[in-house]
């Protein structure tokens, strides 16, 4: 949010009086001086006002995992072990995940507490590869690269899926890139060849790796590097 408009939510300040704190440099986020009504005010930014906070800001936080097979992508559930039983930290309630992945599907999987950071690594609209190796049942044929290069039709959401990367890597064995998450994605385009996915590990989620240190079930926090790519 805008930090004009930030401020102007608070029933102590009209507009006005807002216009007046930044031109007069008394407002502050994240112990620097804003005077620009556009700058950006999030969650996690500490706001001050003089010598006043009005927001304290929390830490923003974000998790790699590599998830093992037999683990639900839920916070919560009634019968299974979740990926969030697998976390460890302070406040795990207000993490979520950023882009699910099956019960016995494994690899790469980011949780974080920043929904803004979450939806630019997820929405198709950002075009971010996420990259997974697949085993099949049966052969793996020319065709399904042209296919899924094409795009397939999705009956249930009427759409035709976005541009897909498909790198053979034996008889039934590929890495495929996919930029969008639609339900069950990589096992439906397989299922339109009537070939069934027998493993399905992600490997990579635009430019994040998942960690050949981390072994299922563990994780570790992202650097800030690794924040800043996204
Ligand atoms: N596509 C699937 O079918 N399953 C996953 O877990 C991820 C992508």
């Amino acid at each position: 949010m805008r930090v004009d408009r930030f401020l102007s939510n608070l029933p102590r300040f009209n507009r006005k009086q807002v216009r007046l704190l930044l031109v007069e440099k008394r407002v502050r986020v994240d112990g620097t001086i804003v005077s620009d009504p556009h700058a950006e005010v999030l969650e996690f930014s500490r706001v001050e006002v003089d010598d006043e906070v009005l927001q304290l800001g929390k830490p923003a936080r974000y998790f790699m995992l590599h998830k093992p097979p037999g683990c639900v992508s839920a916070t919560r559930d009634p019968q299974h072990p979740t990926v969030l039983d697998l976390i460890h930290e302070p406040d795990k309630n207000d993490l979520h995940i950023a882009g699910r992945l099956d019960f016995n599907t494994t690899g790469l999987m980011l949780i974080t507490n920043d929904g803004s950071w979450s939806r630019r690594l997820t929405q198709p609209q950002t075009k971010l590869p996420k990259v997974y190796y697949v085993e099949t049942e049966q052969d793996i044929t020319a065709d399904y690269a042209i296919t899924f290069a094409k795009g397939l039709y999705f009956a249930f959401e009427d759409l035709i899926t976005q541009p897909a990367e498909l790198v053979v890597l034996g008889a039934k064995s590929a890495r495929l890139s996919i930029v969008e998450g639609r339900y069950h994605q990589v096992k439906r385009m397989f299922g339109h060849f009537d070939n069934k996915v027998l493993r399905l590990h992600r490997e990579r989620m635009g430019p994040l790796l998942l960690d050949d240190a981390l072994k299922p079930g563990e994780y570790r926090p992202l650097s800030v590097e690794e924040i800043r790519l996204i």
